[in-house]
């Protein structure tokens, strides 16, 4: 642990805020950016302490490593306002703990916890105008680190840049999702980087996406690179599938991320009495569940996200519609994170932390 993170960090403010140009009651997902973001270099063997500055671009040269070979990781949170004005964040350090799992799969050097913790409250403690107290919007937080070190040799960068920006932001969705079941694409295989959040990861998904959109679908429901029988994520949320009245979820894998949503949803439905079952569920099992009527509800759950109830999927040609039901889990669990995570009730796991 570095001593004294917060004396270290150097800021700049802005001259010239944007704030006013922002239409809160109209707030699209990640599209503006709050006035001031934290840089923090890795040189030398070392990362240097963090720097806020007014939201600006950033320089690199042609042959930096993250432009050819793709080293670049990042985190994805948000920071709630409540009804005093007293700002929160939701399990922030796994969102660091997952930015280093992240760093070591993709050979990038390991950030100390003091330079992502204090720097992301100093950060908030500055734009704590942006963030957002409408229902449904949050600041989105973008935690990142990518290749800034030069040179065509094809081996980990000498230099990174750790950054954090914001975005004030509304629903990532507007309106239920119908999803395409995925046989050909993968996005991750055994071995590979799919626990990680690389970009590559998304890159890849763009296409296999763009084709399913072409079809009528929103997004790709992802199986198993092997066989294609397991569900796995959904674009990039993870996945729970209703069958009857239990909730279950795939086990996190080499190939799933281990979202935090995903885990408190867990957490939060034992607690509500709902049966979950954390376990592999097949392509097959949900279209006979589909046909025999026990299937009542898909849902992907992520930070962007939240909770994105699913109308319906389409496989190997055929369309199956989700029926329409009231009180359904992702209506209760929904309510219950975002209660939670916007200090509008108790929080007995102790996810929230006040700024
Ligand atoms: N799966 C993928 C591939 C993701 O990119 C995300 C988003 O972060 C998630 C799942 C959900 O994770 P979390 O709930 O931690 O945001
Ligand atoms: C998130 O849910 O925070 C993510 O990182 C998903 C992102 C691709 C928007």
């Amino acid at each position: 642990m570095i001593k004294d993170t917060m004396s270290k960090i150097s800021i700049t403010k802005t001259e010239n805020s944007k704030l006013k140009d922002v239409d809160f009651n109209n707030l699209s997902f990640g599209s503006v950016f709050s006035d001031h973001m934290l840089v923090c270099e890795y040189k030398n063997g070392a990362w240097e302490a963090p720097k806020i500055t007014p939201y600006q671009p950033i320089t690199l040269d042609p042959s930096a490593k993250i432009f050819h070979y793709g080293q670049s990781i990042f985190e994805g949170m948000k920071a709630y306002k409540d009804a005093n004005e007293d700002v929160f964040l939701f399990r922030p350090l796994d969102n660091f703990k997952r930015l280093n799992i992240s760093a070591k799969r993709m050979a990038i050097p390991e950030l100390p916890e003091a330079y992502f913790m204090d720097g992301l409250k100093t950060l908030l403690e500055l734009d704590s105008d942006w963030i957002p107290t409408n229902e449904g919007s949050s600041l989105y937080i973008r935690p990142f680190i990518f290749a800034s070190g030069e040179g065509f040799h094809a081996s980990p960068a000498d230099a990174y840049k750790f950054i954090i920006c914001s975005a004030p932001s509304g629903a990532y969705f507007s309106g239920k999702v119908k999803v395409l079941i995925e046989e050909k694409y993968s996005r991750s295989a055994n071995g590979g980087v799919g626990f990680a959040k690389a970009g590559g990861n998304y890159a890849g998904q763009f296409y296999p996406t763009q084709l399913a959109i072409a079809k009528g679908y929103n997004q790709v429901i992802w199986t198993d690179d092997n066989t294609h029988e397991y569900i796995e994520e959904a674009g990039a949320m993870n996945i729970f599938i209703r069958i009857n009245d239990t909730l279950i979820t795939g086990p996190t894998s080499d190939r799933i991320l281990d979202g935090i949503t995903r885990k408190s949803i867990i957490d939060i439905a034992n607690d509500e009495g709902i049966a979950v079952e954390v376990r592999k569920i097949t392509v097959s099992e949900v279209v006979e569940a589909s046909k025999n009527g026990s299937l009542k509800e898909m849902f992907g759950a992520g930070t962007a996200a939240v909770i994105s109830p699913i109308s319906g999927y389409g496989h190997r040609g055929q369309d199956y519609d989700l029926p329409d039901l009231e009180n359904t889990y992702a209506s209760i669990l929904k309510k219950r994170i975002t209660d939670i995570q916007t200090n509008k009730t108790e929080d007995k796991f102790g996810w929230r932390v006040k700024i």
